[in-house]
């Protein structure tokens, strides 16, 4: 898939990324736009049974993709998947309980790491590349499509830890204590998540997103080598086959490292999470790239004038350069959905 310039005119969301103007209002979508915030995609959810049955079901998967495009007219679809596909498709064990968040029988030593093969990992993603089809197939000429994959640090840390951490000291004790073998772990996700992301693009996915949530727990040294050097390999072998496939970098946390993670990756636009000033950003990073962010997902629960106050501070510091508007982490899944409303009705009322 190349991106010509009609369909680069017709979505503001390609527009903003890599057009010659940019629109008068930002174009938005949100992380995790669809979820269980949204009735009907509680509703399809029970349907499907277990989560990742959901994943792996084309037409339902695409069905929640659209969901919150029907409700809200947000300028991107983010196809419905997740970032532990990459390891249940390497053959690790990965289950996703009920209100516990995902689970996975954790890598223990290097010999684990040895067992996990791509040999079988394209057949596992099917019914992905499929739901990716379908959705470039049927969504509204101006929406913008996003594949995306988690990074291999982030990923790592759910393999390692065996599922959410709060202190990360299993999968940050290996990396310093057997560089050699966590890098091996990083060069198979490497070649995994190119892989998986090159495919999304053949199939029509228009700009891919790289969610690395757990980018900000490290020194400089462990940045640069669990972080950018992985991102930065991914977006060589992607860019190799697709020159110009936008690439959204998500270091999340990435803080003081971030105009570091943006000269050095060659992502083509950067997201921001909620801590990250907009005045600074407008400053530093936006001359350089565009930027996505970065309102706090808490806002959206607060809703009224906490909500359009910060709103407002967001769409000031970052609307009058090349900016998608977003928040800075995912959604909440206790978040009204009429606030969401409220939110995009005041991001359309906006002149950057
Ligand atoms: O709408 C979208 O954004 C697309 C779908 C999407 C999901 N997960 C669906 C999902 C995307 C892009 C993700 C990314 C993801 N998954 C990340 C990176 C972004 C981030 O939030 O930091 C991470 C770390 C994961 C791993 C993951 N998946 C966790 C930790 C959990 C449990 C936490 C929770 O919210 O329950 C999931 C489950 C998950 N992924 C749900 C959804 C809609 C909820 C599960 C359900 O519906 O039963």
């Amino acid at each position: 898939m190349a991106l010509d310039n009609a369909t680069i005119a017709a979505k503001p969301f390609l527009q903003t990324l890599v057009g010659q103007e940019r629109p008068t209002s930002p174009p938005v979508w949100l992380m995790r736009q669809a979820g269980r915030y949204l009735p009907e995609y509680r509703e399809i959810r029970a349907q499907a049974g277990s989560f990742l049955n959901l994943c792996y079901n084309p037409e339902l998967a695409a069905e929640v993709t659209l969901q919150p495009i029907r409700r809200y007219g947000f300028d991107a679809a983010i196809l419905f998947s997740d970032i532990l596909v990459v390891p249940d498709a390497l053959g690790q064990l990965v289950t996703f309980q009920e209100g516990e968040g995902p689970k996975l029988q954790r890598l223990e030593t290097p010999a684990d790491i040895g067992k996990l093969s791509q040999a079988w990992m394209d057949q596992r993603l099917q019914p992905v590349y499929e739901t990716v089809e379908i959705l470039a197939g049927t969504l509204p000429p101006d929406v913008a499509l996003i594949g995306f994959a988690g990074a291999p640090w982030t990923v790592a840390t759910y393999m390692i830890e065996g599922g959410s951490s709060r202190d990360f000291h299993r999968v940050k004790l290996w990396a310093m204590q057997d560089p050699d073998s966590f890098q091996d772990l990083i060069d198979l996700l490497v070649s995994a998540t190119a892989d998986y992301l090159l495919e999304q693009i053949a199939r029509g996915a228009e700009t891919v997103q790289l969610f690395d949530s757990w980018a900000g727990i490290h020194s400089e040294p462990e940045f640069r080598r669990w972080v950018i050097e992985p991102a930065k390999a991914i977006v060589k072998r992607i860019r190799a086959k697709h020159q110009d496939i936008p690439i959204i970098g998500f270091p999340r946390g990435g803080s003081m490292m971030l105009e570091a993670y943006a000269a050095e990756t060659g992502v083509t636009a950067l997201g921001l999470d909620t801590t990250v000033p907009p005045e600074w950003a407008a400053k530093v990073l936006q001359p350089k790239l565009p930027v996505q962010g970065n309102l706090d997902p808490l806002a959206l629960i607060a809703g009224g004038d906490v909500l359009d106050r910060m709103t407002d501070a967001v769409l000031n510091g970052l609307g009058h350069g090349r900016f998608i508007f977003n928040l800075g982490h995912g959604i909440d899944k206790s978040t009204p959905p009429d606030h969401v409303e409220r939110l995009v009705d005041r991001i359309r009322a906006f002149r950057g």
